[in-house]
């Protein structure tokens, strides 16, 4: 696996133009294969999960044109030809599981993996299996595969115990061609669930309140193709802004959608930085010359603290002039990223869900190691700030979603290269 070389204490700074969003990407292709005929799609992040993806779709027979050039994708799913997705490929994304949903939804039948856990947490699908259910899917699962069949998806009122994103995208996949209506009581509210609903709206699917807690789905029999865009990415956004606050550069982002970032920002703002919307999607952000401390962020389901950003914004907290605490309530294990900080020089106590972070004079370049995501992120924003040469490896992880990263930070200021 490769790795980051990092020359740390230069500042992340300029302008940046934010990608299209990884994690409403993905559902979003998934959907494709309930289209009747050619879907558009623009701004797609060239990410490695949008690549495992395309392979997905075109062995289960569709055709795929990916021009990275224009970041647009066309996808054709009229010659479907599988409804198995080999359980190898459900273990490498987890997020193949809404293949689950629209395979149903288009085909009746789906075969797949069951997705298992990862370094994050268990990640159980109690709540996707438990909704397919009450809509008419006979699920047999043997030997960790999932064989499922629905001769009627059946419209239901649903409660998810959890505002699950994915099972909420998982139901309305499979509730959009339902006989009859569907309703989801505490879906998840997130901006990618809001952008798979808008996507199928425009195929042609009857869905209301996406965004809130309560949404109602009307099942037709056909979905159209559409052009659609894919909303910028508020976590690599995120990302970009902590790496310029802990560098002391100043950062104004293109493509954020405001309504998206409040809690980020938010966070931010209490370790003294400032933000100014311009012209609609554009933000500035100046961070200021000692980061603040003194408060607590706790993660939880969209609108608040996202999960995704814990790990950077840890790496923020780090060098701030005092203690903060930070509380992890959606995923058990997200803390992976606190042994790589302290290797660097942080001070960091983690004990359960909650993690004591005491702000130090500066970090210095170490070799460490990133085991998820937004664990490799976060190791990699912490080494542009520190003192000397790190090295981060688990650049894969890194490269699931976000594009090139060490390019666009090598553009904003950095000295970051890959070694494969
Ligand atoms: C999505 O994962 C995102 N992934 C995650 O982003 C994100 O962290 C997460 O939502 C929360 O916002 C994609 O969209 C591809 P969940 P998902 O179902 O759908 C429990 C990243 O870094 N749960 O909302 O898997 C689960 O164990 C990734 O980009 C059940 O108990 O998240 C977890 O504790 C990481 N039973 C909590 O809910 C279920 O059936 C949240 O999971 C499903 C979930």
């Amino acid at each position: 696996m490769g790795y980051y070389i990092v020359q740390g204490g230069k500042k992340i700074e300029g302008d940046f133009a934010v990608r299209g969003s990884k994690n409403a990407a993905l559902p979003i292709l998934a959907a494709c294969l309930l289209a009747e005929d050619e879907v558009v799609l623009e701004n797609c992040p060239l990410i490695q999960d949008v690549f495992l993806t395309i392979e997905i779709l075109r062995e289960l027979g569709c055709t795929v044109t990916l021009s990275e050039e224009s970041r647009s994708l066309i996808i054709d799913s009229r010659n479907l030809s599988e409804t198995t997705i080999c359980s190898e490929t459900v273990q490498r994304m987890r997020s193949s599981i809404l293949f689950l949903g629209a395979l149903l939804g288009r085909e009746k039948k789906a075969v797949l993996g069951h997705p298992g856990g990862c370094c994050i947490g268990k990640r159980p699908i109690d709540l996707h299996l438990c909704a397919f259910e009450k809509m008419g899917v006979v699920i047999r699962e043997k030997d960790g595969i999932l064989d499922c069949e629905v001769p009627h998806i059946l419209g239901y009122h649903l409660y998810l115990d959890f505002p699950s994103v994915g099972a909420t995208e998982n139901i309305l996949l499979l509730a959009a061609k339902a006989e009859g209506v569907t309703v989801i009581h505490n879906a998840a509210r997130e901006p990618e669930v809001v952008a798979l609903a808008r996507f199928l709206r425009a195929c042609g699917a009857e869905i209301y309140g996406e965004g809130t807690s309560n949404i109602m789905i009307e099942g037709v029999t056909h979905l159209h193709g559409a052009y659609f865009s894919i909303p910028a990415d508020r976590i690599e956004g995120g990302t970009f802004l902590c790496a310029a606050a802990l560098t002391k550069g100043e950062l104004r982002t293109k493509g954020l959608e405001r309504e998206q970032m409040e809690a980020v920002l938010s966070a931010m703002e209490q370790t003294g930085c400032r933000f100014l919307w311009e012209k609609g999607d554009t933000l500035w952000m100046r961070p200021p010359k000692i980061l603040r401390s003194g408060f607590s962020i706790t993660t939880g389901p969209f609108p608040y603290f996202p999960t995704d950003m814990q790990p950077l914004m840890m790496s923020l907290l780090t060098l701030a002039n005092g203690t903060c605490m930070m509380s992890e309530t959606v995923f058990e294990a997200r803390f992976s990223q606190a042994d790589g900080l302290c290797r660097m020089g942080a001070d960091i106590c983690v004990s359960g869900q909650t993690a004591t972070i005491r702000g130090v004079e500066k970090l210095h370049g170490a070799e460490v190691y990133g085991k998820d995501l937004r664990c490799g992120a976060a190791l990699l924003v912490a080494a542009l700030a520190a003192e000397g040469e790190s090295r981060i490896h688990g650049s894969a992880f890194v490269e699931r979603g976000y594009e090139k990263i060490e390019d666009a930070f090598s553009l904003l200021g950095g000295n970051v290269r890959l070694e494969a």
